[in-house]
């Protein structure tokens, strides 16, 4: 799983690109939280050296940037997988057996809920009701539903989803 941050990140930012997306909103400052969404989308996370840059172009303190960062769950600063599960835990799930779902994937991918696989193929995590509740025990992959999820059948999903990663 990804815990410390070992790899280079500075090494895979496309700063020509970070460039493009901060001149597309002019450098304004109250485009920040767009901003950081687009090269959330670029890298499926916000890079921790692309924060002096952008807070240098939009005359801003980095620690505001941290601070939008965290407190928005669609941005996250730790890199995370190509494919987001998300298990509900809400209460209709959870009587369902939302909990076995969820330890059957952490078996499957050897990780535990908020962390990511070694490969960034997955990030783990838990959500709040995803408003289909008759439909759970519930799993979103990255925006596709897939409801009446047991052991069996979060199994064949990891697989579907490990060939179409491939
Ligand atoms: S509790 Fe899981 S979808 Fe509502």
């Amino acid at each position: 799983m990804i815990g410390n941050r070992a790899m280079d990140e500075s090494a895979v930012i496309n700063w020509h690109e970070v460039e493009r997306i901060i001149q597309s909103y002019h450098a304004d400052r109250m485009s920040l939280l767009m901003i950081l969404q687009d090269i959330c989308d670029l890298y499926n996370y916000l890079p921790r050296p692309v924060v002096p840059l952008v807070a240098e172009r939009l005359e801003v303190k980095e620690s505001l940037i941290y601070s939008v960062a965290t407190f928005y769950k669609s941005i996250s600063l730790e890199p995370r997988g190509k494919y987001i599960i998300s298990v509900c835990t809400g209460t209709a799930c959870h009587v369902r057996g939302a909990d076995k779902v969820m330890e059957t994937i952490e078996d499957k991918l050897h990780i535990k809920e908020g962390q990511s696989t070694d490969d960034l193929l997955f990030t783990l995590q838990a959500v709040r009701c995803l408003g289909c509740c008759a439909s759970g025990p519930v799993v979103m992959v990255d925006k596709e539903i897939h409801g009446g999820i047991d052991r069996s059948r979060a199994e064949k999903l990891l697989e579907q989803y490990k060939g179409e990663g491939r």
